[in-house]
């Protein structure tokens, strides 16, 4: 058998992932994860797309200059502006990576970028020696490579590496690509490309037809030596190839596979936890890894099976992905230190201050619920790391009044500026109804609640309500988020927090 490889995980949540509906992070929640994505021990984060607003610049530049642990990656198009700009947000970082792309397929050449195989060839040659008179490390990706014509993609693939791109990524970017498929591809390129060795060859599946994680792992047997994925799979479209599964695909099956990975795989449930905190985006209960019912045996013969022995119907250990043996963790008589510890556990990094005003927050919710839970913490940092960027509107209290048959009565009071506004309403199909139009009474805002989920945080009648809202507002979705044991106070808590983001944005 062949030595063991060491594979490269890319991690692109908070580029890829980040751009897609609904996953949208502000700066304190992407330095959030990517200190969960270091702790992780992924080898390349891919921080953000600088030119494509000044968002995702400032975040690439804040994560480059003040964190280190991994490579940090900046996305550009193969055009002057972007890489420069590009290189001026990654500048700081102690490893870097520039990671230029251009389409090459028929489809985007003729329909897109109405450009000739020879302009593309001689655009890419150029963005990639523009790249590298900046950094040494250097990585480029044929968009569309998946559907770009063999011969053509060695052209470009040779002259990439030809021109200093140290990986070559090759993107399955309408996620079209079947496993066999995909690996044949990757072999063709290691035979045929002649200066192949002197570059990674990188694999980006999307998930459009459920393949991407089967593509990535064809892609990683059959020569490529990095894999581009993201956390909870999420990404474009049907997203992108799931990080948790890929690594744990490698890690179970590593007798089939002889492939290894710098993963801290008991990091991967509190990374995806935290991920699904900040976006909102949860993971159904029946997925791979992470889900919460990844590793809950129901069946009779099943349990019987586990009890002789665990190994008869279990492949992976619960333990090994990160699933905390018991949930139960705190409660009234619980000190500071603890609530720390089990924070860090989680993968929240607090500093003394933010962890007082948490333990603030904790010791008011332990009057009102007995047990706290690692979803109550997660509530709760996350409710105070909002607090760190100084919302505009702040919320001091409601009441509301509903009752069959009648029009619900809610007055909402709020504080800006250190002064307060109240404001009722009267009508409307319900009390969240009402609050949203009390919400924009005070703002002077319009709302348009696309989406409102409600779930309990934890277990128990005396769970937290935490609650979801999508609010369109000039053309563009907001989310807000809030978490209270009172579920019409966590729904204007989580409407103030879209209408806080409107505000900054
Ligand atoms: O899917 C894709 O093609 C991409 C590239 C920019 C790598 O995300
Ligand atoms: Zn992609």
């Amino acid at each position: 058998m062949s030595d063991n490889r060491q594979i490269t995980i890319f991690d692109t949540t908070l580029r890829d992932g980040e751009q897609s509906p609904g996953c949208s992070m502000n700066l304190s929640e992407k330095l959030e994860l990517a200190q969960a994505l270091i702790d992780l021990g992924v080898d390349v984060i891919e921080a953000g797309f600088p030119i494509a607003s000044p968002g995702d610049f400032e975040a690439v530049r804040e994560i480059s200059n003040t964190m280190r642990g991994a490579t940090f990656c900046g996305l550009a198009r193969c055009h002057e502006a972007d890489i420069d700009r590009a290189w001026e947000a990654l500048k700081g970082a102690e490893q870097s990576r520039i990671h230029v792309f251009l389409a090459t397929s028929a489809i985007h050449r003729e329909f897109k970028l109405r450009m000739s195989r020879e302009e593309i060839i001689q655009r890419a040659v150029d963005g990639v020696k523009r790249a590298v008179g900046y950094c040494d490390d250097v990585e480029f990706s044929p968009e569309d490579a998946a559907r770009t014509e063999h011969d053509f993609l060695c052209e470009v693939v040779e002259a990439a590496i030809d021109a200093g791109a140290t990986t070559v990524n090759i993107p399955d970017t309408v996620g079209y690509a079947v496993p066999e498929q995909m690996g044949a591809t990757i072999k063709m390129l290691v035979d045929r490309v002649p200066n192949v060795d002197k570059a990674t060859i990188s694999i980006h599946c999307h998930n459009d037809l459920g393949l991407a994680v089967s593509n990535s792992l064809s892609a990683v047997a059959n020569g490529a030596g990095q894999i581009e994925c993201t956390v909870n799979g999420i990404g474009e479209r049907a997203g992108n190839c799931s990080l948790e599964e890929v690594v744990m695909a490698m890690r179970t099956r590593e007798d089939y596979f002889n492939l290894s990975t710098n993963i801290n795989t008991e990091r991967l449930v509190p990374t995806s936890r935290l991920l699904m905190s900040i976006t909102g985006m949860v993971v159904q209960r029946n997925k791979a890894i992470v889900g919460r019912n990844a590793f809950a045996h129901e069946a009779g013969i099943h349990q019987d099976g586990m009890l002789k022995e665990r190994t008869t119907y279990e492949i992976m250990r619960p333990e090994d992905v990160g699933f905390a043996k018991t949930d139960l963790v705190l409660g009234k008589h619980s000190g500071r230190a603890a609530l720390g510890d089990r924070a860090r556990e989680l993968g929240f990094h607090l500093n003394g201050e933010q962890l007082q005003a948490v333990f603030e927050e904790f010791k008011k919710l332990a009057d009102k619920k007995k047990e706290i839970y690692d979803g109550d913490i997660a509530a709760l940092v996350q409710q105070q790391s909002r607090g760190d960027s100084e919302p505009a509107w702040s919320f001091v209290s409601f009441t509301a009044n509903s009752s069959t048959g009648d029009a619900p009565k809610v007055t909402v009071t709020l504080e800006k500026d250190g002064e307060q506004f109240s404001e009722s309403w009267e009508e409307g199909d319900g009390p969240i109804d009402a609050a949203f139009n009390a919400v924009e009474k005070i703002t002077g805002l319009e709302l348009l609640c696309k989406d409102f989920q409600v779930r309990s945080a934890t277990l128990g009648r005396d769970a937290q309500g935490s609650v979801q809202v999508e609010i369109f507002h000039k053309g563009v979705t907001y989310r807000g988020r809030g978490v209270s044991t009172d579920t019409i106070e966590a729904s204007i808590l989580a409407i103030l927090d879209a209408v806080n983001r409107i505000i900054t944005s």
